[in-house]
């Protein structure tokens, strides 16, 4: 059995291939991914010699290359993790996430359809596209609102969000309108190893090891809902064994936290594990945390209803929190190499500049 998998080199993506072939080894991957900003540094070292796995650097939305590579490999099943997943950089960048998240994601599909409809009628029974989206497309919530459902409406609010509504309405059409098998997943904010340091918890945990000022948007009562990726990487491998196309599943962590909360928890946390000492005085890491101007159309809260996989899949989050963020933490502090070679710091600094 063939995996082709888009955008496998980032956060999401590789924590996937590393999680599948823990649980698998009857399966090869083919990984297409273009190495953009957020992951400059090889997050698959350790496959590299591995006849199981195959990394092609390339676009998703280069059709010629695609279909030479459905072509080589005939997939059973296809992920397609590939996007611009940065909601500041959305801000500041819309037309990147134009091209990437709906014209990249139309052009990956046509090619996807293509080789979908010339395979056999046994392969195509098989044969399964699986669309990595956003809770995020539901737009925001009130504090008192229930959790997003699969059948709510898409309220997206920023061109990032906008850009991901958009491909999840392409892929439903191909479903529709040419029978292509996809499922589409709306998860929660992720966290865990090999996140880049743009996003929020890795931002902190990297900020406060640098002794650097730990930025929080407007007030910091935004309610985030925080999925540990393992739990999601579960999740994806469910949906592409059991669900039926057509499926759109929310995963969600159950972990719904205001943003200041999340970076006082992180400051305790290394508070005990690796102290801080300022002007020779041992200080909280809190006492770095710093109000900044917020984010244009700072969604207040994403929480997701669970409850369809659950109920379908039998899938549900395990991961508590507090072990969860200690697991995080502990890997950002034994891997340092990683967090060196990230080139993206300045590029950081850059966006932090905007929000100043
Ligand atoms: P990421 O930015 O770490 O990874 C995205 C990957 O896609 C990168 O490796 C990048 O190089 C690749 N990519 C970008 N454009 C490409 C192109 N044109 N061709 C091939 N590869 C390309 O993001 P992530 O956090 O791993 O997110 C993965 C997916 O999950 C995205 O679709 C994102 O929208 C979705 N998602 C993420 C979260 C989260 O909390 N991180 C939550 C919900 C949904
Ligand atoms: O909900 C799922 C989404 O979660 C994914 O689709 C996106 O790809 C992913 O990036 C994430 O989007 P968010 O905007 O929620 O994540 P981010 O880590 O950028 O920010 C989390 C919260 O923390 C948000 O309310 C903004 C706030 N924040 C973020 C940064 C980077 C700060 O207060 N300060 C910061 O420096």
């Amino acid at each position: 059995m063939n995996i082709l998998i888009s955008g496998g080199s980032g956060f999401i993506g590789s924590n996937f291939i590393k999680y599948f072939f823990s649980k698998f080894n009857n399966f090869k991957i083919i990984n297409i991914d273009k190495l953009s900003h957020s992951c400059e540094v090889d997050n698959l070292q350790e496959f590299k010699d591995n006849d199981q796995y195959e990394f092609i650097r390339g676009d998703f939305s280069n059709s010629e290359l695609v279909e030479n590579i459905l072509n080589n490999h005939n997939p059973n099943y296809v992920i397609n993790f590939a996007a611009e997943s940065h909601v500041d950089k959305s801000i500041l960048f819309p037309e990147e996430f134009i091209q990437t998240n709906i014209l990249g994601t139309f052009k990956f599909l046509v090619s996807i359809n293509n080789y979908f409809q010339n395979l056999k009628d046994s392969h195509k029974e098989e044969f399964k596209f699986v669309h990595i989206s956003t809770d995020e497309v539901y737009g925001s919530l009130s504090s008192i609102a229930d959790p997003f459902q699969e059948d709510d409406k898409y309220y997206p609010n920023s061109p990032y969000s906008a850009s991901k509504a958009s491909s999840d309405h392409l892929v439903r059409s191909f479903y529709k309108t040419y029978n292509l098998p996809t499922i589409v997943s709306n998860c929660s904010n992720n966290y865990g190893p090999y996140q880049s340091l743009e996003k929020f918890i890795p931002l902190i945990i990297f900020n406060a090891l640098n002794k650097k000022n730990i930025p929080i948007y407007g007030n910091g009562k935004q309610i985030r809902d925080w999925l540990f990726v393992e739990d999601h990487c579960e999740a994806i491998i469910q949906i592409l064994l059991k669900a039926s196309p057509g499926e759109v599943f929310n995963i969600g962590g159950s972990n719904e936290f205001q943003n200041i909360d999340i970076a006082e928890m992180i400051c305790n946390q290394l508070d005990s594990i690796s102290p801080l000492v300022l002007d020779n005085n041992k200080t909280s890491y809190s006492s770095l945390i710093t109000f900044t101007k917020d984010r244009p159309g700072h969604d207040k809260r994403y929480a997701v209803n669970s409850s369809k996989i659950k109920r379908m899949l039998g899938w549900e989050a395990k991961t508590k929190f507090e072990d969860g963020l200690r697991r995080t933490i502990d890997w950002y502090l034994n891997n340092k190499e990683w967090v060196n070679s990230m080139h993206g710091e300045k590029y950081i600094e850059w966006i932090k500049k905007q929000y100043q």
